[in-house]
């Protein structure tokens, strides 16, 4: 009895201490501190986007060290792992969105931050020119910002290999934008296919939904979509329980190829169990308003071509190149042979230049273009400039003292002041010694719907692979620990729950 006293006791305790915990954080958010201004005698370290590189960064950098300005078209940070979620309401968008300038906020010294987008980077004259391209404008909309250093964050656009018709007909799912068309179009392919005298081979093209890029984005948008048919649409929509279908069609002979065998063959099972059709070595060719063509090898090796009626058309082939950056390729002669991004060395310097870096999608440093790798580059980079800046205050300190000691008038007074240059010169080593940016890869997790999902995780020397429901509770619990901020945490906690007890909402808005 005493012992289950005793841990009552703790967990009476615990909870309090996690409540308290909680609330203190959320005090400490919604009442910042005042900041300095920016220091303009310091130099400027200009930043380029609000992703996952460049706000790991912001995360980690002494912002009193440098006069620090962002520059961004999207003024908040997008927890990009859930957006899948967003396009059929099991998320919220708001939910995975954490404002920039309540996270600038709370930053040591201030930052200016401009809503706009870099349209070019001159290097040459150290300036970046920015756009508002925001449905207000000012009487100035375009101008110019000078940088000492600047940090190339601007991540990556949609692929679509110059295939006809994907701009035009094709949605994507890389923004917040993205995935609210996408919610609606769904609804409005459903609420179409049952408009009165619709006739049937309509109905069919209209809830046929196309996947094209069997990589984890359009695995786990096909996993989310067939969830949402299995648990809400055929529920309050029952005259599209025969003809809602999802297919996901990918050139290579599987999907997801950077996760191991067994987890390929789990995935593609689990999703013949969905009844999601998976059209493995089938190329999209052209796009038109309501059918896909696609090249695909039959059984007897030969090519076909063929027509794909759709209704919703999600298009995930992965990422191309951004204009700005391929305009600031175009600059440096070490970069000619860039195609994928900008080349960079081992501490993340833009080849060919000494004061540009480059992060995360829009970086080519070897490792896939994810969240995980920006993030871990974009703290370093964080680790890096704060100990450029300490370097810097030692050796002025060096400086300093190395003129005292010459005019010391004492024996005593110039060995004191030897030792303390001793004892800088060795901080001013240890500071000076950084090691090369190294990825430390923590593993691959995708959801693939009907409550499982898979993950590779690196475990010691080796490889764990696990795929199921208790995967899809880690994949969950891992997402929520991520998430951005305990603001966040919670909106995805409530939406979570939300759509279990009352289902997702069907309504288009
Ligand atoms: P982004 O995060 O894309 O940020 C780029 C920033 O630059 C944005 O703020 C943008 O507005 C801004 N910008 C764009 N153009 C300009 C300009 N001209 N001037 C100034 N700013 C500009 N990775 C994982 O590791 N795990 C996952 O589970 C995962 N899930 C994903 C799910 C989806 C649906 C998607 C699309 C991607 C997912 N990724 C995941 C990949 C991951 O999101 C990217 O690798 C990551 O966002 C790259 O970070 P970044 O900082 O380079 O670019
Ligand atoms: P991707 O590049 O990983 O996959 C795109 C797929 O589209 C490829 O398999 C390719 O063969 C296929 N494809 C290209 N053109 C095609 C065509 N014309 N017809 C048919 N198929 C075609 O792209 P994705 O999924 O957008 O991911 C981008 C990056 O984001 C990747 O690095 C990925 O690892 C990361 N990501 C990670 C997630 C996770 O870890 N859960 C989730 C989403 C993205």
């Amino acid at each position: 009895f005493r012992m289950l006293r005793w841990t009552w006791r703790a967990m009476y305790l615990s909870a309090i201490g996690g409540i308290a915990y909680v609330g203190y954080n959320i005090w400490e958010m919604r009442n910042p501190h005042d900041q300095p201004n920016p220091d303009p005698s310091k130099k400027t370290l200009v930043i380029l986007g609000t992703g996952w590189g460049s706000v790991s960064l912001l995360k980690k950098l002494d912002t009193e060290n440098y006069n620090v300005v962002v520059v961004s078209p999207r003024n908040y940070f997008l927890f990009t792992p859930l957006l899948p979620s967003c396009t059929t309401g099991t998320i919220e968008h708001r939910s995975i969105m954490e404002p920039i300038r309540n996270f600038l906020r709370h930053k040591k010294a201030a930052v200016k931050y401009y809503e706009a987008e870099a349209t070019k980077i001159d290097y040459e004259r150290k300036v970046v020119v920015i756009n508002d391209d925001s449905e207000i404008k000012g009487d100035v909309s375009s101008t110019e910002v000078p940088f000492d250093m600047l940090v190339v964050g601007v991540g990556a656009e949609n692929a679509t290999f110059g295939i006809p018709g994907v701009r035009e007909h094709g949605l994507f799912l890389k923004e917040v934008g993205d995935a609210q068309r996408i919610r609606n179009r769904i609804m409005d392919c459903c609420e179409t296919a049952t408009f009165k005298d619709q006739d049937p081979e309509e109905v069919k093209r209209l809830l046929h939904m196309v996947v094209v890029g069997g990589g984890p984005t359009g695995v786990e948008f096909a996993g989310e979509l067939q969830d949402f048919f299995n648990s809400d649409l055929k529920k309050w929509i029952p005259d599209i329980k025969e003809n809602f279908h999802v297919t996901l069609v990918e050139a290579l002979p599987n999907v997801l190829p950077m996760f191991s065998k067994q987890l390929i063959d789990y995935t593609e099972k689990t999703f013949q169990e969905e009844t999601i059709t998976i059209r493995t070595k089938t190329m999209v060719k052209n796009v038109t308003d309501k059918y896909i063509e696609a090249e695909s090898v039959g059984p007897d090796g030969q090519k076909q071509l063929e027509r794909i009626p759709y209704g919703l058309l999600v298009w995930a082939t992965g990422n191309a190149v951004r204009p700005v950056v391929n305009d600031l390729i175009s600059q440096i002669p070490a970069q000619k042979n860039s195609r994928r991004g900008l080349a960079v060395n081992e501490y993340l310097v833009v080849k060919g230049t000494e004061n540009v870096w480059a992060v995360g999608d829009c970086a080519v440093a070897n490792y896939a273009p994810t969240a995980q790798v920006a993030a871990q580059e974009g703290a370093f980079l964080a680790r890096m400039f704060n100990n450029m800046a300490k370097t810097q205050e030692i050796q002025s300190q060096l400086a300093e003292l190395s003129q005292a000691q010459e005019v010391a008038p004492t024996k005593e007074a110039r060995d004191e002041i030897f030792a303390n240059i001793k004892d800088l010169q060795k901080r001013l080593r240890r500071v000076q010694s950084i090691n090369p940016f190294e990825y430390s890869h923590q593993g691959s997790l995708a959801y693939i719907g009907s409550d499982k999902a898979v993950a590779d995780i690196s475990w010691f020397a080796g490889n764990l692979a696990s795929g199921g429901t208790i995967t899809y509770f880690f994949w969950r619990s891992a997402y929520l620990s991520m998430c951005f901020s305990t603001r966040n945490r919670v909106l995805v906690f409530m939406d979570w729950l939300k759509a279990k007890v009352f289902g997702r909402d069907v309504s288009r808005v």
